[in-house]
C-alpha cells in the first residue's frame, strides 16, 4: 500500500457558488480506470486525509479559508468541501494535499472559482454554456476556449458522459478516440465510475472545472438514452433500471461539487442559483420526475413556478437540457422525448414567466435560437439552445426545419458553445463554434451575436 501513484490524476472542480460560499471538490484516483470494483481508482477501504486551502491569491499567500477533509472508499474517495466565510464576487483559488498512503506528498492542480454576486448587486455575469460532450466522437476543443474565457460560471447542460460503449458496427469518423478498457456500456456503479475516469482524464474538461464554478443539469445519457422517470424507456425490467440508475446518481455525485447527496433512489438536481438583482438562474431536472404528460413532475413545476412569479432578478434564466420550444419537423411530427412532448406543461410555465425569461437548452446537437410562445403578439421570452461540444449532429434537414418554424430565427451546424452576458440593460449570446473535433487545436469562430429587445431576439453584429 506505499506506493500508491500520483492521486489527483482527475483533476479539480467547483462549484454551487452562493455570495459567501462555495464547494470545492477532487477524487483520489492513482489508477483511474482500475478493473477491480472494490478498489475504486486503485484505492483501498482506508479512509484518508485530504488537507485544503483556498486562497485570494494564485500562490496561496492570502489563505482565506483551510481544512482537512475524510475521503471515503464509500464514495470513491472524492472529497466535497463547502467553504463558507467568503466574500461575494470575489475570485479564489484552491488546491489539495496529501501524504500517506502515497509514495510522495502530493499537490493538486490550482482551481480557480468566483462566488456568486451580493443579492442587491447590479453587476453583469458573464457565463459559458455546453452540452453533449461524447467522448469517443471527439475532442473537447469548446471547453478548452471557455476555460481561456474563464467566465464566472459555467452552465452545463447535460448529456456529461455517454453511458454507450464502442460500437459493435464500426461507424466511420464517430469513434475518433477510445473509451476507457473494456469498451463497453455502462451497468454497474464501477462502470460509470470508470466512465467519469474517462471524461476527466481529457485535458480541456479539467481545464475547464479547474477554470471556473460549475453549475450542471443532466439529462438521459449520465444514466440510460431516453430513460423517463424510473422507466428505462425500453420496456425492460423497471426494479433492474431503479438500481442502474441509483448506481448512475451515486458515481455523478461523486464527481460533481454538489451541495447534496443522493438519497434513497434519487438525488434533487432541481434548484435556484441567484446572482444578484440581475439573474435567478433556475435549474430543471427533466429526467428523474418524468411522469406520463409531465416533463418535470408536479412537485417541481410548483417550485419553478413559484420561484418564477416571486423573482425580482432582471432575468429569469431556465437552465435546461432539452430543446424547450416548438420545434415541428418538415413533415410536420413533433419530438416525442422533449418539450413538444409536453405541451400543456411548457404552456403553463410560459404563462408564469412575466417578462424576462430566457431558456437555455441542448440536446439537438446543432446551434439554435428561437422565441418563445404562440402568438408573436405576444412576446414570452427566448431560448438560446447551445450545439454540442463533440458528439456527432443527427441528420435533419435544419433548412427545412427553420422555414416551418417562423419563431426559430437561426440555426448553425458546427460543434461549440455559448458565452453570454446578463447585464441591466440586455442579454447577450455569442454562438461559438469550432471548425472540426476529430483533432485537438480548432481555433473558435463565432457565428452569430443576439440579445434580447422586449422579450424577442434581436440579432447583434458580431
Ligand atoms: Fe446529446
Amino acid at each position: 500500500m506505499a506506493n500508491l501513484g500520483y492521486p489527483f490524476t482527475l483533476g479539480v472542480a467547483s462549484g454551487e457558488p452562493a455570495p459567501d460560499s462555495v464547494i470545492i471538490w477532487t477524487r483520489l484516483a492513482p489508477d483511474p480506470f482500475g478493473l477491480d470494483p472494490a478498489r475504486p481508482g486503485g484505492m483501498s477501504e482506508r479512509p484518508v486525509p485530504v488537507r485544503w486551502q483556498v486562497a485570494e491569491d494564485q500562490r496561496f499567500t492570502r489563505i482565506a479559508a483551510s481544512g482537512t477533509a475524510q475521503a471515503q472508499h464509500a464514495w470513491a474517495h472524492s472529497v466535497h468541501v463547502k467553504v463558507d466565510g467568503l466574500r461575494p464576487a470575489a475570485d479564489y483559488y484552491y488546491r489539495f494535499t496529501v501524504s500517506a498512503p502515497f509514495k510522495n506528498n502530493e499537490m493538486s492542480a490550482v482551481g480557480r472559482t468566483r462566488t456568486a454576486p451580493a443579492r442587491e448587486s447590479r453587476d453583469p455575469v458573464r457565463f459559458a454554456v455546453a452540452s453533449c460532450q461524447r467522448y469517443e466522437h471527439g475532442h473537447f476543443t469548446a471547453l478548452r476556449h471557455i476555460a481561456e474565457a474563464g467566465p464566472d460560471v459555467v452552465l452545463h447542460l447535460g448529456d456529461y458522459i455517454y453511458e454507450g460503449g464502442k460500437p459493435a458496427v464500426p461507424q466511420p469518423g464517430r469513434y475518433v478516440r477510445p473509451l476507457e478498457p473494456p469498451e463497453r456500456s455502462c451497468r454497474s456503479l464501477h462502470d460509470y465510475r470508470n466512465r467519469y475516469a474517462r471524461y476527466r482524464t481529457d485535458p480541456d474538461l479539467r481545464a475547464a472545472h479547474a477554470a471556473a464554478p460549475w453549475l450542471p443539469v443532466w439529462d438521459d445519457h449520465e444514466v440510460r438514452e431516453n430513460y423517463a422517470g424510473g422507466l428505462p424507456g425500453d420496456g425492460t425490467d423497471p426494479g433492474a433500471f431503479l438500481r442502474r440508475r441509483a448506481a448512475a446518481y451515486k458515481a455523478y455525485y461523486e464527481h460533481f461539487p454538489l451541495r447534496v447527496r443522493p438519497v434513497g433512489n434519487g438525488l434533487r438536481m432541481y434548484r435556484w442559483r441567484p446572482y444578484g438583482a440581475i439573474a435567478d438562474f433556475l435549474l430543471l431536472d427533466g429526467r428523474q420526475h418524468r411522469e406520463p404528460g409531465d416533463m418535470l413532475g408536479r412537485a417541481q413545476e410548483e417550485w419553478l413556478t413559484g420561484r418564477l412569479r416571486d423573482s425580482s432578478a432582471r432575468w429569469k434564466v431556465l437552465v435546461q437540457p432539452l430543446f424547450f420550444g416548438r420545434r415541428m419537423f418538415p413533415d410536420g411530427s413533433l419530438s416525442d422525448d422533449a418539450w413538444d412532448a409536453f405541451p400543456a406543461q411548457r404552456a403553463r410555465i410560459l404563462d408564469t414567466g412575466g417578462g424576462g425569461l430566457v431558456v437555455l437548452g441542448g440536446d439537438v446537437h446543432n446551434h439554435w435560437a428561437c422565441d418563445l410562445g404562440d402568438d408573436s403578439a405576444r412576446p414570452v421570452g427566448v431560448e438560446f439552445v447551445t450545439s454540442s461540444v463533440s458528439s456527432a449532429p443527427p441528420g435533419t434537414d435544419n433548412a427545412a426545419i427553420l422555414a416551418a418554424n417562423a419563431h426559430i430565427r437561426f440555426h448553425d451546424g458546427h460543434r461549440g458553445h455559448l458565452e453570454g452576458k446578463a447585464g441591466p440593460e440586455g442579454f447577450e449570446v455569442a454562438y461559438r463554434t469550432v471548425e472540426f473535433v476529430d483533432r485537438p487545436g480548432a481555433p473558435m469562430g463565432t457565428a452569430a451575436v443576439f440579445g434580447v429587445e422586449g422579450d424577442r431576439l434581436k440579432r447583434l453584429d458580431i
